[in-house]
């Protein structure tokens, strides 16, 4: 192999300067070049005595593909200078090669592309359906050849399978071959065209780096072309998509949806995807097999068959169940008849025999949604006390009421219900049956003649207890199924599998919680159009992200119920709607987090659910510091405000007793309480009281600092008055740099950086006085949190504050962000730094919610403030914030939840400590307790924007949410409630994990 040989002759033959460069290729020699204006080729030198036909075969059928579909991502043929597309070339050693140049596509292949998204997957289909579509015409005789990957003459691996040394793996093989011999006379029927024959993962191009779309950019190579049954091209791919991803299921859908998209498939051809793929995955281990053998001394041979054993031997598929996935992804009946019988319940809409006894058209709904209603209080649990009253407020002494199908629920509480190791994994929460609730006893009816298929009594916690499900065929003889649960078991006895029940035929009865799996009396009335791959064990609720499947194996039953679909069909509260009336009438400057934002309607401790009842683990939000919906802050808001809720005009002990709750925590000289609404109002005034102490002006404060949305808390706020479109700064300001020992002026190697730092406060000292005014103070952010989530060096603030005092100024520690026990060690982040401000500022944390500032200062100051007007709040130190911020200070102290903090800082940061070593996008690891910072970084060291921007995007997708700061937006803020446990702290740790290596991918 000579590259300038090759290099010349691309520039003798087809007019083209580049440089070479050797690109893999299993007997060929392939080339990709680049030429002076950065344009690829690749160019191809067939090995010697490679026929031409299959050549020729190749190039005219990518001509083909560009013919039909232009705007397919296939590769164009380049012609010679003498307009061949094909030439017979001497290489280095004088032997013809059959030479040719491609078009070279933009991207990565498939294999290295992450993640690997469902739309991206689906692009992948339709681009193979497309190309299916466009070579259905293709003619060439090459394409009958006789060779090992045309899936159709697969058989040849049943001959193999001794080769295999594992007898459980041969006969995994051999059941798989014989299911494939099964489906021959089938496939014997399908029509036959030019295939790809193998779109494996280096045979699909890629584009899109970080937070950009991932676009299928090529599909090349077409040295397998064959003709058979296109749903074989379809298969082949699938057995390649599927491989080591978390959802294998899923994936396929999307594939399998996509290419329907391009060129439609019959459901025929839907159900023969599966048995396919498994028949590729067998050639494909058996055929490394026997390459193994031939090459013993070749370790890779044998690694590169372990996804296809994991993926064969490990992955669990009801091959029905699937049947029905693939088809209900391509809007296809989920069984053959499955249309007709939906179009027959419809027509009978009216006829069909009351199952209450009753006619429901006037029956109440009642929503048990996500959205609409609080059972269980706790979403993780659901004890058998609260199942029994689930929805008491819809009774009204016995009459009937309704529950609704597609309405995602919290009810279904328990791990069963989960898909994943962790709280906020996928969860299976929406409603596929429609309930009625009734006083237990309550008989019920049969819609229509059925026989008994299942009758069995399921005893588990929170099971259905007695249930029963018929089996119904429509006049026109087509199969369908209805499922009654939650029953007095009492029909197990009287009723047998075969049995026959009448139209109208009273055939079971409500029970009540001790016998009905635990519940408040109704029947779970579902209908199903196949019992494939649920048999007996049919989910009752479905996976919202799956609804695709289950909205189709399972239907809306309100005609068998002879009511109409709308009155007992649930819809969540559209994110698409909210979303366009926050356009329509709130201002741009109100931002959403998130490419795709997320609605969020309950939460618990550290958890959160959107509308369809998604959890999330809340690793971000400090409001709730003891938790979401902590049912104690609950108890005092309702209490309160059952009573009075007044102002500080009057007297109520729950002022004094906030107060000396707060003081408590607080040094002997912070004796003076302010009570506001936020933490903005409490800095507006602080700088009030600094005036009026101080008679002047003048402030200090490092950059990039937040100190709130008030016209003053912005003057203070580097970060806002300096951003795109802000203030600027107000001449009364000077602003120092924050003391980040990370990337700031002095770095962690230096012992004096914490002095250096507080020196930089001199000069602007200095500068106010110069132009006249004076030093009211200095206001920082104790650890700097929009700036980065920095620690200051170990007294820096002490330092500061020395100055600052020695200038007449006094010192304002705003602790919105580090108070209350979150950094563990210390309750107030000023404890750290061993500094004593004159004034201390809390926010936000301090009412869980409630809009709560608080201002602790001096006496020495609040007596000067004294002097001024009088100074009221109507709501800051109103009855309700006093308790509820009392509450919080002491749920903190009763939970223990500040040696949470401790402890499960801890833990995150040796996990993220360990993810540093192994990611270099990980810079540096910072922070205290439950307030920590971890700063990406792209390869020169400098701030990765980029990538914090995919990873919290990435992690949101993984249903954590955490938040970015810094100056360049590159630092991973992590700030959960302070409940979060050990569990929070694995998933955020395999989550990061797992997205740092897709970064490190791209
Ligand atoms: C450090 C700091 N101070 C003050 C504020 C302002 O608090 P609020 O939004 O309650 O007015 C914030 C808000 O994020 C903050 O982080």
């Amino acid at each position: 192999m000579n590259l300038q040989h090759w290099a010349d002759a691309l520039n003798s033959h087809w007019g083209i300067t580049a440089d070479l460069r050797r690109l893999d290729g299993e007997y060929d020699l392939n080339f990709m070049a680049t030429d002076t204006e950065g344009t690829g080729y690749i160019l191809k030198a067939m090995r010697p005595g490679c026929e031409a036909w299959l050549v020729e075969m190749q190039v005219q059928a990518f001509q083909h593909i560009a013919t039909r579909s232009p705007d397919l991502p296939c590769p164009r043929v380049i012609p010679a200078a003498d307009g061949a597309a094909v030439l017979s070339l001497p290489d280095a050693d004088g032997a013809a090669r059959l030479c040719w140049v491609l078009e070279c596509l933009p991207g990565k292949c498939y294999a290295n592309a992450a993640p690997k998204t469902l739309s991206l997957i689906h692009e992948v289909g339709a681009v193979l359906g497309g190309a299916g579509k466009a070579l259905a015409d293709f003619q060439h005789p090459g394409l009958q050849r006789d060779f090992k990957w045309d899936l159709m003459r697969a058989d040849w691996v049943g001959s193999e399978i001794d080769s295999i040394a594992d007898p459980a793996r041969q006969s995994l093989i051999r059941e798989i071959d014989t299911d494939f011999a099964k489906l021959e006379p089938v496939l014997a029927t399908l029509p036959k065209q030019a295939i790809h024959n193998d779109a494996n993962d280096y045979n699909i191009m890629v584009t899109g780096e970080l937070t950009e779309p991932r676009r299928v950019s090529g599909l090349i190579d077409l040295g397998d072309i064959c003709a058979a049954p296109r749903v074989c091209d379809l298969a082949i791919a699938a057995a390649y998509i599927v491989l080591d991803h978390t959802d294998p299921e899923a994936a396929l859908a999307a594939l399998v949806a996509g290419y329907h998209s391009a060129y439609p498939l019959t459901p025929q051809e839907v159900d023969l995807v599966y048995p396919l793929l498994r028949m590729r995955l067998a050639v494909s281990v058996v055929n490394s097999t026997l390459m193994a053998a031939e090459n013993p001394d070749d370790p890779y041979v044998t690694i590169s068959q372990a996804p296809a054993w994991r993926f064969l031997e490990g992955v669990d598929i009801h091959p029905g169940l699937l049947s029905a996935r693939l088809r209900a992804a391509c809007d296809m009946p989920v069984v053959d008849g499955a249309d007709r019988v939906m179009q027959w319940i419809k027509s009978e809409r009216g006829n069909f025999a009351n199952l209450m006894g009753e006619d429901l058209s006037d029956a109440p709904m009642g929503s048990l949604s996500v959205e609409n209603s609080t059972w269980p209080q706790n979403p993780f649990h659901m004890p058998l006390a609260e199942a029994a009253r689930v929805g008491e407020e819809f009774e009204d002494g016995g009459k009937i009421w309704l529950g609704y199908y597609h309405e995602p629920r919290l009810i279904y509480a328990e791990p069963a219900f989960r898909k994943g190791p962790y709280k906020a994994s996928n969860r299976r929460t929406v409603h596929l049956a429609v309930d009625a609730f009734a006083p237990a006893g309550t008989p019920m009816f049969a819609p229509m003649a059925g026989e008994v298929f299942v009758v069995e009594n399921r005893t588990g916690h929170l099971d259905y207890g007695g249930v029963i499900i018929l089996r119904h065929v429509t006049p026109a003889g087509d199969p369908f199924y209805t499922l009654y649960g939650h029953l007095n078991p009492e029909c197990c006895t009287r009723l047998k599998v075969g049995d026959q029940i009448e139209q109208g035929a009273a055939f079971c009865r409500l029970g009540d919680a001790s016998m009905n799996g635990g519940w408040a009396p109704h029947v779970h009335f579902q209908l199903a159009l196949t019992t494939q791959g649920i048999e007996a064990d049919w989910p009752g609720v479905g996976d919202p992200d799956e609804m695709y499947l289950w909205r189709a194996v399972c239907p809306n039953p309100a005609a068998l119920l002879n009511l109409p679909d709308d009155k007992c069909r649930y819809e969540p509260t559209s994110k698409e709607a909210i979303q366009q009336g926050r356009k329509d009438h709130f201002g741009g400057n109100l931002s959403l987090t998130y490419a795709d934002p997320v609605m969020l309607v309950r939460g618990w401790k550290h958890h959160l659910f959107d509308e369809w009842g998604r959890p999330y683990l809340d690793a971000y939000n400090n409001v709730p510091h003891v938790g979401h919906a902590h049912p104690r802050i609950q108890a005092i808001a309702a209490d309160q405000l059952k009573r009075m809720n007044s102002n500080t005009r009057y007297l109520h002990p729950a002022q004094t007793a906030f107060a000396d709750k707060i003081l408590s925590k607080l040094p002997d000289h912070l004796e003076m309480c302010f009570f506001v609404n936020s933490g903005s109002e409490a800095n507006e005034l602080a700088l009030r009281l600094a005036r009026a102490h101080t008679g002047v002006k003048g402030m200090v404060t490092p950059d990039h600092g937040y100190h709130g949305n008030t016209t003053g808390a912005i003057d203070v706020s580097a970060y806002k008055f300096n951003a795109k479109g802000g203030i600027g700064k107000s001449d009364w300001i000077e602003l120092v740099e924050v003391a980040d020992d990370y990337r700031g002026s002095y770095r962690r190697d230096d012992p004096d950086r914490a002095q250096k730092f507080a020196d930089l406060v001199d000069p602007a000292i200095a500068a106010l006085q110069q132009r006249g005014n004076g030093i009211a103070g200095f206001i920082a952010e104790t650890f700097p949190s929009v700036g980065g989530q920095i620690i200051p060096p170990k007294g820096y603030l002490p330092a500061v504050y020395d100055k600052i005092r020695a200038a007449g100024g006094i010192c304002i520690a705003d602790e919105v962000q580090t108070g209350l026990g979150r950094l563990g060690e210390y309750y107030f982040g000023f404890e750290h730094q061993g500094a004593s401000p004159d004034i201390v500022v809390m926010g936000k944390p301090i009412g869980n919610g409630h809009p709560i500032g608080v201002l602790i200062t001096t006496r020495a100051i609040a007596d000067s403030f004294a002097k001024g007007p009088e100074f009221f709040s109507t709501f800051g130190g109103s009855t309700l914030s006093c308790r509820m911020g009392k509450e919080v200070l002491d749920i903190v102290d009763d939970e223990a939840l500040q040696q949470n903090a401790r402890l499960m800082g801890a833990e995150l940061i040796t996990g993220l400590t360990a993810l540093q070593d192994k990611h270099a996008s990980i810079g540096d690891v910072r922070g205290m307790g439950l307030f920590l910072g971890v700063e990406l970084i792209t390869e020169d060291g400098s701030e990765a924007t980029q990538i914090c921007s995919y990873v919290k995007n990435r992690m949101r997708d993984h249903r954590i949410l955490i938040g970015s700061e810094g100056p360049k937006d590159n630092i991973l803020k992590i700030r959960p409630p302070l409940t979060i446990d050990s569990e929070g702290v694995e998933m955020i740790l395999a989550a990061l994990d797992s997205i740092l290596s897709e970064v490190s991918q791209s």
